[in-house]
């Protein structure tokens, strides 16, 4: 105990306590220590890599129903040291092969005749703990009214954040102040008004990025969350940050029959904010499929859809009218290009009963019908147009928030759609009020829920296995956050959950949100950005069946950005978002599209700074060929690529994809040149991204 009161400058506040004992525990390659300590019965732990502070003294604990404080008066009764390594192979990924390596402490605490286990693992890139609470005979109620974990933090960090407890679940743009600063009130005045949403609390969602004083970079975020409430962080004073659970609508955290064992608790820590993006401590800190289950069915690919021109170009619409979207001639034609150009899948939303102009976004709408089609578009009449062709429908369930109407069709909308040979369902929860999720007691009574809660983390649980019954892969848009559970659930395929393209086509991200997203959303996993549009400006008509166009309406990228995106946002579902006629000017950009694998070997960041630039190498899990995508925020820049990471005994062919010196996101965004040179890997290529602009090349070996 001396020698760990001595040990560092930063931990200072360990307590000396003679009945308090204390354990240090570091990651395998020894740079990250976790110090885990009671302070007068209260568990605590602290961070820190090489000399930096990552952490200061932090408190760890429950608090259950009726009173069971499982947060002090704790002796240690007993502590586990354990490592472990091993290698694995994820079914779809960023990388064909993932190391697992971390050292384990288990520390069973004592409380009287209660006990709690508390279990952290240090990797080499961050840590994870856990709480363990098995069934006890001094346990009746298993209900969790608090967790207490802290994440304290130092003033001076600044954090990337947007707000939780607010209506638009995870669509806002990010704010970037001290961690101090996380309020719905700063929010308000930097980025987008909120005081009219005032119920819930000030906190941040997760995974929450922070660039510490220190130089070092973290992110705090959630891993394997099932039957549990989603985890957010709320601000106390002096850079410390709190867990604070999503509520049930009577203010219970965690309803629970019995035994507890929490999310994991996640702190990706990286030197740079390129290593962030490195990390796979998410997926390492879940499972793998059970072994009863065969995922082999779930494939990645590429899909095209019948959307853009609604949420867009504004051509069409969802609900039956002289414009409706899904018809069964149009939904041809759109197959004939998307199977000709071998596209996996195509998106057709408004095919099913219960869409009209006023569907959105109240949570109280006619609810949807997920069985009945539309009078103009014959399901069978398609399904047999697709026989011979090598593309599947990507289905559409939108469910306005509305979980009882869904789940009470569930069942038989998936049978539905396994009989069409369906392959993947594109969900949705539009659901724009805070706290307005319906929940309907059997008894008729209806109580309002959060879209992050218990109740919704069970719901789209619920969606994922009922899914995998009938072989359908998911893309949830307004799911809950990515905490890596397409590890054991792969056919949990991609999500939104985040600012999407959409919004450029009915309002606005700005130039510089895509930039945020690899450092912040993108770190939980994939994402159903839907890239690809090259018409850039002039695409929205101010209503469908006019001419007249919103010239207001622009998507703030370039079209070689938009192929960027394709290798710098991953996701093993990814959408060409634009509409054929589009394409169609420009097919020797849209090649690149069609070229650009899902499914990766590796990775390698050769470039970032956070939320400005990012330049990322990916290669191909089929050939020895390698794409680059990198993208800037409104600045312009030139880059020198070294391309050493290539095979020595090969040579290739760069295709390379740019923005010229006049293209400008706003000004000039359809301007690009397309150049093929020959390279190996003792050459650098010179780069140029236009402001707002990025680059893609294709790199294949000849
Ligand atoms: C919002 C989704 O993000 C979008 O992709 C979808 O088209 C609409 N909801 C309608 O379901
Ligand atoms: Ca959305």
């Amino acid at each position: 105990m001396k020698n760990l009161c001595l040990l560092s400058f930063f931990l200072m506040l360990i307590s000396c306590n003679k009945n308090d004992i204390s354990t240090i525990i570091d990651s395998p390659d020894k740079k990250i220590k976790v110090i885990f300590f009671l302070d007068n019965g209260t568990p605590y732990y602290s961070i820190e890599k090489e000399d930096k502070l990552i952490l200061k003294k932090s408190k760890l604990g429950l608090i259950l129903k009726d009173n069971v404080f499982l947060n002090n008066n704790f002796i240690i009764n007993n502590i586990q040291k354990d490592s472990y390594k091993n290698l694995w192979k994820p079914l779809l990924g960023e990388y064909k092969i993932i190391e697992n390596n971390y050292k384990e402490l288990k520390i069973e605490l004592k409380q009287n005749k209660k006990i709690l286990f508390l279990e952290f693992r240090i990797f080499n890139d961050g840590i994870g703990f856990r709480y363990t609470i098995p069934n006890q005979k001094n346990i009746k109620n298993y209900d969790i009214i608090d967790e207490i974990t802290e994440f304290n933090l130092s003033e001076k960090d600044s954090a990337f954040w947007q707000p939780a407890f607010s209506y638009r679940r995870y669509e806002f743009l990010y704010a970037n102040t001290r961690i101090d600063e996380i309020s719905k009130k700063k929010y308000s005045e930097l980025v987008e008004d909120l005081s009219f949403d005032s119920i819930g609390f000030d906190a941040a969602q997760t995974p929450l990025t922070i660039k510490k004083n220190n130089g070092l970079f973290i992110s705090i975020h959630e891993a394997n969350l099932i039957n549990y409430s989603s985890m957010t962080l709320s601000p106390k004073g002096k850079g410390k940050l709190e867990a604070l659970l999503y509520p049930w609508s009577d203010g219970t955290k965690v309803k629970l029959n019995e035994s507890i064992i929490s999310p994991w608790r996640t702190i990706q820590i990286a030197d740079s904010s390129s290593d962030l993006l490195n990390s796979s401590l998410i997926l390492n800190l879940n499972e793998d499929p059970e072994k009863t289950e065969d995922y082999s069915w779930v494939k990645p690919g590429k899909y095209m859809g019948v959307w853009w021109e609604m949420i867009g170009t504004n051509e069409s619409t969802w609900w039956p009218s002289e414009f409706h979207g899904a018809n069964t001639n149009k939904v041809k034609n759109y197959l004939d290009f998307a199977s000709k150009h071998n596209f996996d899948g195509l998106l057709v939303e408004g095919w099913n009963k219960g869409w009209y102009p006023e569907w959105c976004c109240s949570g109280n709408g006619i609810p949807f019908n997920f069985i009945d089609t539309v009078d103009d578009f014959d399901f069978n009449e398609i399904t047999s147009y697709i026989s011979d062709k090598n593309i599947s429908i990507v289905g559409h369930h939108e469910t306005g928030g509305q979980i009882e109407n869904y789940e009470n069709q569930l069942e038989e909308a998936f049978k539905l759609y396994q009989k069409m040979g369906v392959k993947y369902v594109k969900t949705g929860y539009v659901n724009d009020v805070s706290k307005n999720i319906k929940r309907i007691e059997k008894d008729g009574n209806v109580f309002k829920e959060w879209h992050h809660g218990q109740f919704m983390i069970n719901h789209f649980q619920k969606v994922i296995e009922i899914a995998a019954k009938y072989k359908i892969s998911i893309i949830t848009h307004e799911p809950i956050k990515d905490t890596g559970l397409r590890r054991k659930f792969p056919n949990f395929i991609s999500r939104e959950g985040a600012k999407g393209q959409e919004f450029n086509g009915f309002s606005s991200n700005g130039v510089n949100h895509a930039t945020d997203l690899p450092f912040t959303r993108l770190l939980s996993g994939p994402m159903d950005y839907t890239p690809g549009i090259f018409q850039l400006n002039k695409f929205r008509f101010i209503a469908p069946g006019t001419n007249e166009l919103d010239y207001n309406a622009i998507v703030p990228s370039t079209i070689a950005k938009e192929l960027a995106l394709y290798v710098v946002y991953y996701s093993p579902m990814q959408m060409a978002a634009d509409l054929p006629k589009h394409y169609k000017k420009h097919p020797r950009a849209f090649e690149f599209i069609k070229k650009v694998p899902v499914n990766w070997e590796s990775k390698l960041i050769l470039n970032s700074k956070i939320s400005e630039y990012l330049t990322i190498a990916r290669k191909d899990i089929n050939s020895e060929n390698w794409y680059i995508g990198g993208i800037t925020d409104e600045k312009q820049r030139e880059f020198y690529l070294k391309l050493d990471f290539l095979n020595p005994k090969h040579e290739y062919l760069a295709k390379i994809y740019q923005d010229t010196k006049k293209t400008h996101w706003k000004k000039n965004p359809m301007e690009y040149e397309i150049k093929e040179i020959e390279i190996n890997n003792e050459s650098t290529i010179p780069i140029y991204l236009a402001p707002g602009g990025g680059f893609a090349i294709e790199i294949i070996k000849n």
